[in-house]
């Protein structure tokens, strides 16, 4: 019999359980709309709601299957409160431009709360308060710091030494009238009424170029084209670069989130630590009970210990201070982080007029994710959007971006070297079942994953991107490159971008 508290054998997202989502045909032709949207999460869908509501022809196409990548992976706060970022906003960006991105979330916010009104949405929507809480003395003046920009910006808020979630703290800034929801709910009714409204969806159809002729098209994977007015790429890690240079702008972080039943009743609101490892935490209704999300241990991807300690670290974390009963779920997702923790959402480049991008949420995809897709809809539709401003790709200030854009650059020019240079001679005779190694074979860096039957599936490590060695990802059972995060499976299939193409297999005489 297996533990309860043991963790689940394999990573599965809670959100997509028990939602009934249609089957969405693949491009088998060529089709003309007048947008594209490229990626079927959060971004794509609700574009595509918005689009399709004003009558615009729209086609939505996924490499995999609708809201099941990070959108699908989310931990669902709908919360302006990212972090302590608002002192660094204001320093970095202005006061007003702080003001404006405050307003943004808090808009996104309000979309949520009235289309769940509107469409009659039963997607567990509920205001929380947001906190950020610290047990460290070093985050103190910040946390402080963070509440003086709270105030200058006119953000409800309150600082206080006591919250009554039961793990040891010093000081918490409290953020009001946030919200949580069940992202799968929500989104699942906004597919559909695009569809009623005329968008056509596409899965399992791999994008992999946009090409121009006397309009922009779209290429598949298979060579059909979406010939269109507008692309959309909203495919988590631009899928199309344009020229934006978006792998020396961005780095990819993973992080990791458990489900927990706990006979502690859960004490309401939305918590995150100050401090690293970041300890995240929400309520959720699993099976109509309640049951804890524990989020948090992120780490750049490719570049952290055997993925299952962070699991492991997580479980620790929540038998010290909540009590575990029963670990239901665990899975991990996947963020992109900009080089001053903007989020790009705009045209992909100055020189590509109908080409627009949104990508770099860092952890908050929920509310930028919306709001990504009001400016994107807004830009088509030919309406002023008073946030396309802030988050325009084609920012690039000096100070601090520029030095973070060569220390990303060097990071990543040190994985294309380490992993080239590394010496690996394992034997494959002593892996045991379900386990990787890195080793060569004919001369070739060569990943070995021996599945439970003991049947060996072997790849090329070189990223298929821009040549990094990729890492094995023990929790996830991936290959994860270090560079600009791309996954792929044991076999070598694309996971996640920016990568287009799958891991060269080779194949063991
Ligand atoms: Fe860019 Fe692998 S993701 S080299």
């Amino acid at each position: 019999m297996t533990n309860a508290k043991e963790l689940p054998q394999y990573p599965e997202p809670f959100w997509r359980e028990n939602i009934q989502f249609p089957k969405y045909p693949k491009l088998e032709e060529k089709i003309k709309v007048d947008v594209a949207i490229v990626g079927g999460g959060i971004v794509g869908v609700t574009a595509a709601y918005l689009l399709a509501k004003q009558n615009v022809k729209v086609a939505l196409i996924d490499a995999g299957n609708i809201l099941n990548g990070t959108t699908g992976h989310t931990t669902a706060k709908i919360s302006a409160q990212h972090d302590i970022i608002y002192d660094e906003f204001i320093k970095h960006f202005g006061k007003e431009n702080a003001k404006l991105y405050h307003e943004a979330q808090m808009e996104a916010k309000e979309f949520v709360a009235q289309t769940t009104k509107e469409l009659n949405i039963d997607c567990d929507y509920e205001e929380q308060d947001a906190i950020i809480y610290t047990n460290s003395d070093d985050y103190i003046t910040q946390l402080e710091n963070e509440k003086a920009a709270y105030d200058e910006l006119e953000i409800e808020n309150e600082l206080t030494e006591t919250i009554p979630l039961p793990v040891p703290h010093k000081k918490a800034l409290i953020m009001k009238n946030q919200a949580q929801f069940h992202p799968l709910k929500f989104l699942s009714v906004l597919a559909d009424e695009a569809v009623k409204n005329g968008a056509q969806f596409y899965e399992n159809t791999t994008a992999v170029d946009v090409e121009y002729n006397k309009h922009p098209a779209v290429i598949t994977r298979d060579g059909h084209r979406v010939i269109c007015k507008f692309v959309f790429v909203a495919t988590h890690f631009p899928f199309y670069d344009g020229k934006g240079f978006y792998p020396t702008r961005m780095y990819a972080e993973r992080s990791y989130v458990l489900a927990i039943k706990s006979k502690k009743s859960y004490p309401g609101g939305m918590y995150i630590t100050a401090e690293q490892p970041t300890r995240s935490l929400r309520s959720v209704k699993i099976n109509g009970e309640e049951a804890w999300l524990v989020v948090g241990d992120s780490h750049k991807t490719g570049q952290g210990k055997s993925t299952i300690e962070h699991y492991e670290a997580l479980q620790n974390f929540a038998e010290a201070h909540i009590g575990v009963e029963e670990i239901l779920y665990r899975w991990s997702a996947q963020d992109l982080t900009t080089l001053d923790k903007m989020p790009y959402i705009g045209r992909i480049a100055e020189s590509e007029e109908s080409v627009f991008v949104a990508t770099g949420f860092r952890k908050w995809g929920m509310t930028n994710g919306i709001i990504a897709a009001k400016i994107i809809s807004d830009k088509i539709l030919g309406h002023e959007n008073r946030y396309s401003g802030l988050y325009s790709p084609s920012r690039f200030q000096a100070d601090p971006s520029l030095r973070k854009f060569i220390r990303n650059n060097a990071d990543v020019a040190k994985h294309l070297i380490k992993g080239k240079l590394e010496f690996t001679d394992n034997n494959l005779s002593s892996l045991s079942s379900d386990d990787a190694t890195v080793t060569r074979i004919n001369g070739k860096r060569a990943g070995v994953y021996k599945d439970k039957e003991d049947k060996l599936h072997v790849v090329d490590t070189t990223c298929t991107h821009m040549g990094c060695e990729v890492e094995w990802n023990s929790g996830e059972r991936t290959w994860d490159c270090p560079c600009h995060g791309s996954r792929f499976t044991y076999t070598g299939e694309v996971v996640e971008g920016p990568a287009k193409r799958p891991l060269e297999r080779i194949e063991l005489e």
